[in-house]
């Protein structure tokens, strides 16, 4: 599983595509698979193919634990990629002859003291008047389902749709299920798109290499907005937002410290801890605006741990294996930016499907449908129509259209 080989990338880049795809994560690869098993030439560049925030990630699949007020229209968004996840995961495996990790063993979001309670229960109706499906627990009530938790928490939110997923199983089962299917994927950074008379005509790579495409898919997470040679106003307006996240492991054993995801809410900070079956324990994460940073500092890792502990106590005995951290693309609201660059761009053949914030792996399922179904020119899943870039132009967005 995390250990799987991932296969050698192509070296060199070839000549001509139908589409390159800028961006080798669980969006670029899962957008470059569906591309190919439609029948197009497809390229992926990428200097370390799923080796950024995609192999740091946690793997949530958590729609409802992770909802927030005023992101309702993400909701529709998540949900439905939520509901693509099992079919997807399947038809990975399929494809790539290894197993990605799914586990369909639900979420609690557990308080630490009698404040976190109140604002979990607050949640808790928030999340009712959403129609989710959520469920409120007592404490003992939370420990029978998980006997790990610490006596002393003060109730649990039940989240009985919100999964997990081995995001590096997945990203060596997507990188196998793309070559599957004749992806070419290249270790090269893009430099610039290269547009002529108003439409895409390919891609520059940073070791000098041309290769002749009318698609390029702009999928290189917060560096989207670096590739050069986009025309201003059609730059997808994501940043980085630093996340630091640890990965413990059990000694060899049965015994295990939990068996489903737990997220916690303890004294008002966020953590949350996702047991594997191979015996890791990821525990996450940092939410910092501190541009392009990427240093693991000590200060994280003891929040962090501390509350782990404070909600897990028995996490204390693990191996300590990784410390990390990695950087989510975020725009403006905090949703991505799927589609065409813009409806009459002067970009003809740029699609942008980046911005995917706390939800990439989530959302890799939808993205690739939507951007598939772009290019090919076949109806799209309804529910992306929303989050295109000209929602940023106004100033309107989603979430601020819901929030009037
Ligand atoms: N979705 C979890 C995170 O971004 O930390």
């Amino acid at each position: 599983m995390v250990g799987t080989p991932i296969p050698h990338p192509a070296s060199g880049a070839p000549p001509a595509a139908d589409v390159v795809v800028v961006g080798g994560g669980v969006i670029g690869l899962s957008c470059a698979w569906r591309l190919a098993d439609a029948g197009l030439r497809v390229v992926v560049c990428d200097p370390a193919p799923g080796l950024g925030s995609s192999w740091v990630a946690a793997g949530m699949l958590a729609p409802v634990t992770e909802v927030h007020y005023g992101e309702e229209p993400l909701l529709a968004l998540t949900l439905a990629s939520a509901r693509r996840w099992p079919g997807f995961a399947v038809e990975v495996e399929a494809a790539a002859g290894v197993e990605v990790g799914l586990q369909q063993t639900g979420t609690l979001l557990v308080a630490g003291d009698a404040d976190d309670r109140r604002s979990v229960q607050e949640l808790h109706r928030f999340q009712v008047t959403l129609g989710l499906d959520v469920e409120w627990l007592a404490s003992r009530q939370a420990r029978q389902l998980e006997p790990g938790l610490a006596p002393g928490i003060s109730g649990a939110l039940w989240a009985p749709g919100d999964h997990q997923v081995d995001n590096r199983a997945l990203v060596a089962g997507l990188l196998r299920a793309a070559a599957h299917v004749g992806v070419t994927v290249c270790p090269v950074a893009v430099d610039h798109v290269e547009i002529a008379a108003g439409a895409v005509t390919g891609a520059w790579t940073a070791a000098g290499d041309h290769i002749a495409a009318g698609t390029v898919v702009l999928a290189a997470g917060w560096r989207s907005s670096l590739v050069g040679g986009i025309p201003d106003g059609l730059v997808p307006p994501v940043r980085p937002v630093k996340g630091q996240i640890l990965r413990l492991q059990h000694r060899p054993g049965p015994v295990r410290v939990l068996t489903r995801t737990v997220r916690a809410l303890v004294q008002g900070s966020v953590v949350y801890l996702v047991p594997r079956t191979t015996g890791e324990v990821v525990v996450g994460a940092t939410m910092e605006e501190m541009g392009p940073d990427t240093t693991p500092t000590a200060g994280a890792a003891y929040e962090l741990l501390r509350n782990a502990l404070r909600v897990v106590p028995g996490v204390s005995e693990l191996e300590f294996a990784e410390f990390t951290a990695g950087l989510r693309p975020g725009s403006p609201d905090n949703a991505p930016v799927i589609g065409p660059a813009a409806a009459a761009s002067g970009a003809d053949g740029l699609v942008i499907a980046t911005g995917h914030h706390r939800n990439g792996v989530l959302l890799a399922p939808l993205t690739a449908d939507a951007v598939a179904a772009l290019v090919t020119g076949h109806p799209g899943p309804p529910e992306v129509a929303p989050f295109g870039l000209a929602r940023f132009a106004g100033g309107a967005s989603p979430a601020a259209a819901a929030a009037h």
